[in-house]
């Protein structure tokens, strides 16, 4: 045993080797399960008891000796083939890498609200999920308004108290209620309507809603606002006009249409040959809403507006289907770039 031993450490110590495989071949020679070093600890219970302290010493060191042996090696090796890699070649041309881009109707919204907050606009939110009171009754609706309608209002079928928001109007109503005059706030959001599908409608939709309640607002100072927004969202020579209209929660109220971005007025296939296209719905806060939120409705006035996101979308890049906003293919949502 003693000789095996010894004839063994030589073995290892002369060892040299500067390839992986005969690395590999050594480890399994002397250190594997089937190895000769387990094979000699397995002969190790044959020695007889007064030289096994002995042997034992021998046999750990010639162990620890061929471990030692390959990780140095293993090391070495390793090392020696880091250094031997290509070095990084900053010079080659770098991969392709698409960049996204904005969903058209994200690109609109920021728009919105950057064009309203350099008025001093700010921005709130309220829950998709509302009651009748946010939706309908705060805003003047009456009881037998046809908005109500199961046809046009989607109600929550276990929860029939609760509806998904027709419109925006009702986070006026969730403002109004929790902050007292100066209010001038944008409110943007998804609202919901029992429609069939088209291009022209859809069941999903997104809006912005702006409110201003102050001492003293007038219906001048709503059509200045208005004027101001369709200017820089349409270009500086658009022109405005205001139809009378009607809705619950304003009075009086107006349907505001812009001049022809495409034709300046002169008649095309946007304005379908009249040289103004609606945008949005406006008005003068019907004092009752006021009071309906705790704002007393003879020392303040207010004007508020809505309109829909994809309906601006739509005008601005001519786009002929509404349904493509929620289609997600990419050959539509590629061609949409901006800084906002
Ligand atoms: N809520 C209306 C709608 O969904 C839009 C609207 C009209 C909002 C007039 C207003 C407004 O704030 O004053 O059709």
């Amino acid at each position: 045993m003693r000789d095996k031993i010894r004839k063994y450490t030589e073995e290892i110590n002369s060892f040299r080797t500067s390839r992986k495989e005969e690395l590999e071949d050594f480890r399994i020679r002397y250190l594997s399960k089937k190895g000769i070093i387990p094979g000699l600890f397995s002969e190790f219970k044959d020695v007889p008891a007064d030289q096994r302290r002995d042997i034992g010493l021998m046999l750990n060191e010639l162990k620890n000796t061929a471990q030692e042996k390959f990780d140095q090696i293993l090391h070495l090796l390793e090392a020696a083939e880091t250094v031997q890699k290509p070095s990084l070649d900053l010079t080659l041309p770098a991969d392709f890498m698409e960049t996204g881009s904005r969903h058209p109707v994200s690109i609109i919204w920021n728009e919105i609200i950057a064009i309203f907050s350099r008025i001093g606009f700010t921005v709130a939110e309220g829950p998709d999920i509302e009651d009748d009171w946010h939706n309908f009754s705060a805003l003047n609706f009456q009881e037998e308004h046809p908005a109500r309608d199961m046809q046009d209002t989607f109600f929550l079928q276990e929860q029939p108290a609760f509806l998904l928001r027709t419109h925006t109007s009702s986070v006026q109503i969730r403002t109004m209620e929790k902050t007292r005059p100066p209010i001038r706030a944008l409110f943007p959001g998804r609202v919901y309507r029992n429609e069939a599908i088209s291009a022209r409608a859809h069941c999903l939709f997104h809006q912005v809603e702006g409110l201003y309640v102050d001492r003293h607002v007038s219906f001048a100072d709503l059509k200045q606002t208005l004027l101001y927004f369709a200017r820089e969202m349409f270009g500086e020579n658009t022109g405005i006009r205001l139809r009378p209209s009607f809705f619950p929660f304003t009075e009086p109220s107006a349907e505001m249409d812009i001049s022809c971005f495409l034709c300046g007025g002169k008649g095309c296939r946007i304005c379908k040959g009249t040289g103004w296209v609606e945008i949005l719905g406006c008005g003068m806060v019907d004092p009752a809403v006021l009071d309906n939120c705790g704002i007393n409705s003879t020392e303040y006035t207010g004007f508020a507006f809505g309109m829909g996101i994809e309906r601006i979308a739509i005008l601005r890049y001519q786009i002929n289907d509404i349904r493509l906003f929620f289609e997600n293919d990419i050959r539509f949502l590629r061609q949409f770039r901006s800084a906002l």
